[in-house]
């Protein structure tokens, strides 16, 4: 290269990606305050988890991931889980992925191609959309109902008749918690069978809307659930996603992604969390009991709000959300707000944690908004 060379700019990339304004989240400066923006868990894994990681076999740092019997202990766990399962599973009818964000991406990246639509609610998790739109797919995301953000189930049944390559059915809805019953949701994935419905369980603990222990994957071939330890589990940081569907379906999606995409801490953790379902179920059942405070406090307090499924509430400030959302950073507490989204202008999206953690939530809110 000589001096006099002209800089010239990067090349483009494929037209849907030029136009693709990138999925960012606002993940800096998060650490040391109380985390209610995210939906994590927050008070972190199992113990065992952390001894997982803590005795990780220096071995198996240079060798690429080994995934054996990770499928099998999900499956376990699964079967054991309150609801259990109707129809046995085979390893081969689940998919491990680094994130459900990352099966979200291998879904729409196997499935969909130039042109196809998919289908969605509105408002709903923000990942679906992007990752519609770097496949160059039709987004058609179907309003919730008002008041209440009610399922549009009537608008999605004439919608599929029009053949959406893909149906994608957050239950219970981030960040609506608005949520549909198994049957429901099965009998919407029966009547579009040339649409894969993929159902994203991923804050299912919190509500028991399952379609796993009703659902026969070999006659609803079109059904793929994910799931993820990333939330009720604590693992968000280690990244560990499930798909669970008709083996079919499963080895398509896996076709498009890398052979060593989980790492092997992350399976380490998998393994520990698995096993120590306990802690999870105690997570859940006191996040249950926090939500369950916080709601009865907006409700003597006339704040508007409103609280359905899964660890996490809107609430609607009097003062400005992105007001309300700084204050409450200047006290260590983050929350999210939903500025720009539609029909939740003006809301605070506030996940819950513990019931400690809430009542510090409502002290520095009611302080500010009073
Ligand atoms: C509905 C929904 N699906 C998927 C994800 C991503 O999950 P994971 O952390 O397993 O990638 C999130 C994270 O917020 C979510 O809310």
């Amino acid at each position: 290269m000589t001096g006099s060379t002209p800089p010239f700019p990067p090349p483009d990339s494929r037209p849907e990606v030029e136009r693709l304004k990138g999925y960012s989240a606002p993940l800096e400066g998060r650490r040391g305050l109380l985390r209610l923006d995210f939906n994590e868990n927050t008070l972190g894994p199992s113990p065992k988890v952390v001894e997982a990681i803590r005795s990780f076999p220096e071995e198996l740092i240079a060798v690429y991931p080994e995934y054996d019997g990770l499928r099998e202990a999900l499956i376990a766990n699964l079967k054991a889980s309150k609801a259990s399962l109707a129809h046995p599973l085979d390893p081969q009818q689940v998919g491990v992925f680094n994130g459900v964000d990352a099966a979200i991406h291998a879904v729409i990246h196997a499935y969909g191609s130039p042109g196809d639509t998919l289908l969605t609610t509105s408002p709903t998790f923000g990942y679906y959309a992007p990752c519609a739109a770097m496949q160059g797919m039709a987004l058609e995301a179907i309003p919730h109902g008002m008041p209440g953000f009610v399922v549009p189930l009537d608008a999605l049944r004439t919608a599929l008749a029009r053949k959406p390559r893909i149906l994608m059915l957050c239950n219970p809805n981030n960040p609506t918690g608005a949520r549909l019953a198994a049957d429901q949701v099965l009998a919407l994935a029966a009547s579009a069978p040339d649409t894969l419905v993929v159902v994203d369980e991923l804050y299912e603990a919190f509500t028991g809307d399952s379609v796993l222990p009703v659902v026969d994957f070999q006659t609803q071939a079109n059904v793929l659930v994910l799931r993820s330890l990333a939330k009720t589990a604590g693992l968000a940081g280690l990244r560990l996603g499930f798909a669970i569907g008709h083996p079919g379906v499963v080895d398509r999606v896996g076709r498009v992604t890398g052979p060593y995409d989980v790492n092997s801490l992350a399976v380490a953790a998998a393994f520990a969390a698995l096993e120590d379902q306990a802690y999870t179920d105690h997570y859940v059942r006191e996040v249950l009991r926090a939500r369950d405070w916080l709601v009865s406090v907006l409700t003597r307090s006339r704040v508007v709000f409103h609280c359905d499924g899964g660890n996490y509430l809107l609430v609607w400030p009097e003062r400005p959300a992105d007001a309300v959302e700084q204050a409450l950073r200047s006290q260590g507490i983050l929350v999210r707000s939903m500025t720009g989204k539609p029909q939740l202008e003006g809301a605070l999206r506030v996940s819950i944690g513990t019931l400690e953690q809430m009542q510090r939530f409502w002290r520095a809110y009611s302080s500010i908004c009073a």
